[in-house]
């Protein structure tokens, strides 16, 4: 069962009193969302649970977790600029200092490995506060859902997970205000520079991913040369640019 008395380090932003642990619930997303309705929650509150069936994802999609196995949690935050990509950096910062494994960010948020999703983080404005939504793969021995990692299936070892969480929140609380961020990311980010395809609500679109906005839009310029400011949306495909 994970526990949160071997926490370390996060006693500034997330105290240990402010860590809500449930064996199992339906989603810590919305557990998180119902205790800001009824005020019992506030900035530094933690959301976690060791087995979450009914978990969302983005676009309405759900959430796959195996039991025990995943960090799945959600954090409440002030909202500030650039709070996704924030979380992504952290979360691939952690992944390279205690677990050895380089990520990458794919666009907008989710962090993969060799191609393949480790990390989904879902993020909900309930203003002035946010609930960022964690569900990173730790200890799977199996894929949880189609190409998907996990720590275990990437390095061979299985991995304690409040050492994970501890250093994940140290970095996020750093990572939540710092300058410069825009540069770190643009360096991290899978299929910058390649032709896309991106489902958007609006339909499909292609284009060159040539940079990010100061928004963390995506900035694409179409075949005919208009640019384009993307801030949601799913990267379907890519090309190499010497194959358009
Ligand atoms: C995605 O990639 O679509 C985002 C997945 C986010 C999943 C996490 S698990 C913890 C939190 N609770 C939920 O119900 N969803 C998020």
């Amino acid at each position: 069962m994970f526990d949160v008395d071997k926490l370390k380090g996060t006693e500034r932003l997330f105290k240990i009193e402010n860590f809500l642990f449930y064996q199992r619930l339906p989603s810590t997303q919305d557990r998180a969302k119902e205790l800001i309705k009824t005020s019992s929650a506030r900035q530094g509150y933690v959301v976690i649970t060791d087995e979450q069936y009914r978990g969302r994802g983005r676009f309405g999609r759900t959430w796959k977790s195996t039991q025990g196995a995943s960090l799945t949690f959600s954090l409440i935050v002030e909202k500030v600029p650039l709070l996704s990509m924030r979380t992504a950096l952290s979360l691939l910062e952690t992944l390279e200092d205690l677990c050895g494994i380089k990520g990458e960010i794919r666009w907008p948020n989710d962090v993969v490995v060799n191609g393949k999703k480790i990390c989904g983080i879902l993020i909900e404005i309930y203003k002035p506060l946010a609930v960022v939504g964690i569900g990173l793969n730790v200890n799977e021995t199996t894929p949880p859902f189609s190409n998907a990692t996990s720590i275990r299936l990437e390095t061979g070892k299985s991995f304690s997970r409040e050492p994970i969480l501890s250093c994940f929140l140290q970095r996020f609380e750093y990572n939540l205000h710092i300058e410069g961020t825009m540069d770190i990311l643009r360096g991290r980010l899978s299929f910058i520079d390649s032709y896309v395809e991106i489902e958007t609500e609006g339909g499909t679109m292609c284009g060159e991913f040539f940079d990010l906005g100061e928004e963390g839009e995506m900035l694409i310029r179409t075949e005919s040369g208009t640019i384009k400011g993307l801030l949601a949306g799913e990267v379907k495909k890519i090309r190499e640019l010497n194959k358009i």
